[in-house]
Order: structure tokens, then C-alpha cells, then sequence
């Protein structure tokens, strides 16, 4: 049996995303079919569409979201029919060499779905993320449904599916921010403004933003960023270490992926600082650094792959924060858009008028 529904699909490189029927089928053993209530746009989604990830057209867009596990298959016990659930895009598999150690939020064998959605002529479609949301029901595996409150608000839940909780985790996760930490966050979208909450959890007492938008670094302040610095107007490096002793700040998070903003937050942390890199950069970018200040400053240069989030140990944590009014996750919801929207959204997001669209369904 299969299910008809509407989905936003990327139908070749460059092309303008479509409002389609897409088929879903039932789940089968270890997968889920998830109602789809909210479903964020990320810069993700727009890669995807400009050919930046794959070639493998048509792509099924949206992958930040929340909804209602409607069915599941054989074999799923983690979830079941009424359950509200986020969506996310590591479902670890427990048994690859990183899952073996101990370390399953670096897994390098996440699963999705068996079975694939298509087209109405039977084309195989490619979820995003292996998810594929921007539509009114999606089949995914069933370790990629994540138990949450259902108190919460779908279009506020989904968030944490993706961005949001890539910022939340390289602060809270990667570096990870202490109690005390002075820390700098580079590029104030939603994935900084995430880094800037996720450094007011743990405890930062000096909490600096970065960005070349006036409007940015005023969200950035209500987020909890304790100073400000316009990187157009000032040497950023220079300001951070102003407000930091004239030493440099112990967390400088990069949330852009550019080359200049690396160095940027290479040269403004301390000495035996940690930067960490949770902006994606493009594979023509290159950085020159001298290998002696590499050495020299010591700390540790470290990447974070979504926020080295652990969906089932994060997600009902931060949500339940949310729930009691010690995270405003809600302020990164710019817009509530309807599913025929997306390309609209596409374009605010690259004039940098919103931190999130997010689709709202049913
Ligand atoms: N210096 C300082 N800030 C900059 C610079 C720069 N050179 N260039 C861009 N910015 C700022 C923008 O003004 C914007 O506020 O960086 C911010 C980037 O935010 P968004 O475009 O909204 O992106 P976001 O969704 O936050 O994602 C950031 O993380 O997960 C990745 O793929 C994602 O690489 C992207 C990054
Ligand atoms: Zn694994
Ligand atoms: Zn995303």
C-alpha cells in the first residue's frame, strides 16, 4: 500500500522548487510514516537544489521538522502511532566503529529508510537529509523519530532537527562551553544565535557576537550575547581580545564557513583555546595558516557535525528547557509559511531577513 500527498521537490540543478504529488509507502519493517506538522527551511535545503550536495534529482526537500508518527513497521518498538516526534538525520546505527567505541554522535553508518518515495510515475525520489519533509507525510526509519513533549510546538520542535541544534551542540557539545568560559561566536544566523544560547546554558560569562549586520547583532544580543562586535567596523580579533583581558576569548565558535572568518576565530581565542568550526565550508575553499601558531597557541581546532548531537539523549532535554521557559527556542521562528512558500523562503533567507520560515501543515 502507498499514500498520496503533496512534497516540495528539487527537480534539477538550479531549477526552481515544485509543488508535486509525491508516493509514500507504507512503513516497512523498522520505518516510520511521520505526519508532518512543521518543517523548517535551512540553507541545506537550498544546496541541495543548487546542486552543492548531489546530483541524485530529484531531491525531496525539508528536513527540520516535527509531527505525528501515523504508522510504523514491523519491529519498531522506539515509537508508536500518536507519538509526537522531531525528526533528525542521525540515527545511529550501534554497531560501526564509532558506535563501537562509544562515541555513537560521530556514527558513520546512520540509517534511513529502506523503501523509497517517488514521483507519480515512479520516479525515486532523494530525501533530504535522508528525510524529506516538506511534505505532508514522510517515511523514515524509525530511529529517525525522537520522543519529545507534545506540549510543544511543532514549528518551535522541528528546529531542533537540524540548525538549532547544530549551534546548541558546538557549544554545549563540541567545545564544550564551561561555567565561567569567555566565548566568541562568528556569523550571527540561526545556527550562531543557536551557539549564543547554547553558551548561556552552560554557564559563559562573556558571550561576544560577530556578524557584518547591524540587525543580526541586535537578535544576537537578545539571544544573550553579553557584547557585540560589527567585523565590518572593527578588527574582530583585535575587539575580542579587548573585551577579554587583551587574551583572546577560551571558545571561539565559527557559524559561517568561511575561510577569513576561520582565521578569524583561529587568532581571537587564547592561548590553549578551542575554536570550533560548526559553519560548512565549500570544497574550493582553502585556509594558509602558519604551522607554528598551530603549534604555538596550543587548545584544540575542532569541527562539530551537527552540534555532535545524541537525538535521543538532546532533544527531550532541550525541549522540556524550552517548555519551562529557560530556552527561547521560539524566537528563531521568523515566519510560519504555508508548503507552497519554499522558494519565497529561499530568497529571504539569502537577503538575510529571517533566521527561520518554517512550513507549517495540516
Ligand atoms: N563576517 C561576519 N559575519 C558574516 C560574514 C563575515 N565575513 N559573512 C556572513 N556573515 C554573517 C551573516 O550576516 C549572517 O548573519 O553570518 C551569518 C550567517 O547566517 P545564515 O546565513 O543565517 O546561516 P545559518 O543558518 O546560521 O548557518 C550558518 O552553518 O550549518 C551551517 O550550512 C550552514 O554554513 C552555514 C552556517
Ligand atoms: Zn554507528
Ligand atoms: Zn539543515
Amino acid at each position: 500500500m502507498t499514500t498520496t500527498v503533496r512534497g516540495v521537490i528539487a527537480p534539477g540543478k538550479g531549477a526552481k522548487v515544485e509543488l508535486t504529488t509525491i508516493v509514500v509507502p507504507d512503513p516497512g519493517p523498522g520505518e516510520a510514516l511521520v505526519q508532518v506538522q512543521a518543517c523548517g527551511v535551512c540553507h541545506t535545503d537550498l544546496h541541495y537544489r543548487e546542486g552543492g550536495i548531489g546530483d541524485d534529482y530529484p531531491y525531496l526537500l525539508g528536513h527540520e521538522a516535527a509531527g505525528v508518527v501515523e504508522a510504523v513497521g514491523d519491529g519498531v518498538t522506539s515509537v508508536a502511532p500518536g507519538d509526537f516526534v522531531v525528526l533528525n538525520w542521525r540515527a545511529v546505527c550501534g554497531e560501526c566503529r564509532a558506535c563501537r567505541r562509544g562515541r555513537p554522535w560521530y556514527c558513520f553508518n546512520t540509517h534511513n529508510a529502506t523503501q523509497k518515495m517517488t514521483l507519480e510515475d515512479g520516479t525515486t525520489l532523494s530525501p533530504a537529509l535522508g528525510i524529506g519533509a516538506f511534505a505532508d507525510k514522510t517515511l523514515v526509519a524509525a530511529g529517525q523519530c525522537t520522543k519529545v513533549d507534545p506540549a510543544a510546538k511543532p514549528e518551535v520542535a522541528g528546529l531542533l532537527g537540524c540548525g538549532v541544534m547544530a549551534g546548541l551542540g558546538a557549544a554545549i557539545n563540541t567545545a564544550p562551553v564551561t561555567r565561567g568560559d569567555s566565548v566568541a561566536v562568528i556569523g550571527c544566523g540561526g545556527v550562531g544565535d543557536a551557539a549564543i544560547l547554547g553558551a548561556v546554558l552552560n554557564g559563559a560569562r562573556t558571550i561576544i557576537a560577530v556578524d557584518i549586520d547591524p540587525r543580526k547583532l541586535e537578535w544576537a544580543r537578545q539571544f544573550g550575547a553579553t557584547h557585540v562586535i560589527n567585523s565590518r567596523e572593527a578588527d574582530p580579533v583585535a575587539a575580542i581580545q579587548e573585551l577579554t583581558g587583551g587574551n583572546g576569548a577560551d571558545v571561539v565558535i565559527e557559524a559561517i564557513g568561511r575561510p577569513e572568518t576561520y582565521q578569524q576565530a583561529f587568532y581571537a581565542r587564547d592561548l590553549a583555546g578551542t575554536v570550533v568550526l560548526v559553519g560548512v565550508p565549500t570544497p574550493d575553499m582553502r585556509i594558509d595558516l602558519p604551522l607554528l601558531d598551530v603549534f604555538g597557541r596550543g587548545g584544540a581546532l575542532k569541527s562539530s557535525w551537527y552540534g555532535d548531537c545524541l537525538p535521543e539523549r538532546d532533544f527531550p532535554v532541550l525541549i522540556d528547557l524550552y517548555l519551562q521557559g529557560r530556552l527561547p527556542l521560539d524566537k528563531f521562528v521568523s515566519e510560519t509559511i504555508a508548503l507552497d512558500a519554499v522558494e519565497e523562503a529561499f530568497a529571504k533567507m539569502e537577503r538575510g531577513e529571517v533566521l527561520r520560515s518554517v512550513v507549517t501543515l495540516g
